[in-house]
C-alpha cells in the first residue's frame, strides 16, 4: 500500500508548505504552551518539508535541530532550503536502533498515516531515543477527512469504506495519550482544539482536499474499487465540504520520559 500514498507525490513538499499557512495548522499556535529547554537537541521526527524543524531552529537558535524522513524525496526537498538542520533519511519506527538521542522529539502530522501497531512501535522507539529529561511532542488531527456533517448517502458509504480500509488510523490521535502510557511515558498532558475550517480557511483546505485525493488517487482507486468510483467520491467529497460542517480536533501532546 506504501508505494500507493500522498507521502510519495512530487509536488508534497508544496502541499505541506502551503498547508502550514492556513490558520488552523498554524505551528506557533501548536508550539506556543510547550516548555523547550534552552539548550539540547531535537528532532522533527517525519519532517515532511521540514518546515517545524526550521521554526524550532529560528524561535530557539540555542537548540541543536535534527529532523528525519523516511521519504527520500522529502529529506531532498528539506535539504535543498537553506538551514542549519541536519536532515536523515529514517523510519521513524526503527529510531532506537540508530543510537541516537534527543532531549525533545516532535512528530507532527505522522501518526494518522500509521497503523496502530506500527505508531505504539514509534513510540517505543522515541521512548528509548530519549534522554531521561527527555520530551516529546506529538501533534495530529483526529477525523481528517471523514467528520463531515453531511447526510449523502452515497457520500457516507464512501467514507465508511476509506475509514476501514485507510492503511493509518484516521481517529488515531484520540488514542495516543494511553498509547504514550503504554510506551512508558509519564506526565502525559494534552489539549484538544477544534479545527473548524470556515471563509477563506475553508477553500483553502478544500484546495488541500483537491490535492490530498489527487496524490494519493492510486490508494482511493485500491480502497474504493475502481477509478470511476474514486471519480464518483471525488466530486461528491469536494462539492459536500464546500457548505457542511468540516472540522477535525487537533490533539497538541506533550509527554516526559520520567
Ligand atoms: C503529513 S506529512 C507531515 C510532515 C511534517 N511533519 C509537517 O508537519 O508538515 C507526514 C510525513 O511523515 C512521514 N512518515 C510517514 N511514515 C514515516 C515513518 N515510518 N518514518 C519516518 N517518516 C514517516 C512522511 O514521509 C511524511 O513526510
Amino acid at each position: 500500500m506504501k508505494n500507493l500514498y500522498i507521502l510519495e507525490h512530487a509536488a508534497e513538499c508544496e502541499r505541506l508548505n502551503q498547508q502550514s499557512e492556513i490558520e488552523q495548522f498554524s505551528i506557533a499556535d501548536e508550539l506556543k504552551k510547550i516548555k523547550f529547554p534552552e539548550v539540547g537537541n531535537v528532532l522533527d521526527a517525519g519532517c515532511g518539508s521540514g518546515l517545524a524543524a526550521r521554526y524550532i531552529k529560528e524561535v530557539f537558535p540555542t537548540l541543536e535541530v535534527e529532523a528525519c524522513d523516511s521519504s527520500e524525496a522529502r529529506i531532498a526537498d528539506a535539504m535543498a532550503e537553506k538551514s542549519e538542520i541536519y536532515y536523515y533519511h529514517a523510519d521513524i519506527s526503527e529510531l532506537d536502533k540508530l543510537g541516537k538521542f534527543y532531549d525533545l522529539i516532535l512528530n507532527r502530522y505522522v501518526a494518522h498515516h500509521l497503523n496502530g501497531k506500527l505508531y505504539q512501535k514509534c513510540l517505543h522507539a522515541f521512548y528509548d531515543s530519549l534522554n531521561v529529561q527527555g520530551q516529546v511532542i506529538i501533534i495530529d488531527a483526529d477525523g481528517a477527512l471523514i467528520n463531515i456533517g453531511t447526510t449523502n448517502k452515497k457520500l457516507i458509504k464512501y467514507l465508511d469504506k476509506i475509514k476501514k480500509h485507510f492503511p493509518g488510523d484516521l481517529q488515531q490521535a484520540r488514542k495516543i495519550p494511553s498509547m504514550l502510557k503504554s510506551a512508558g511515558f509519564k506526565d502525559i498532558k494534552y489539549d484538544i482544539e477544534v479545527m473548524n475550517f470556515q471563509g477563506s480557511n475553508r477553500i483553502k483546505e478544500i484546495q488541500q482536499y483537491e490535492q490530498r485525493l489527487e496524490f494519493s488517487k492510486d490508494m482511493y482507486i485500491f480502497i474504493l474499487g475502481n477509478k470511476s468510483e474514486y471519480l464518483n467520491f471525488k466530486e461528491l467529497y469536494l462539492n459536500e465540504i464546500k457548505d457542511s460542517p468540516l472540522f477535525y480536533n487537533k490533539f497538541i501532546i506533550n509527554a516526559h520520559k520520567f
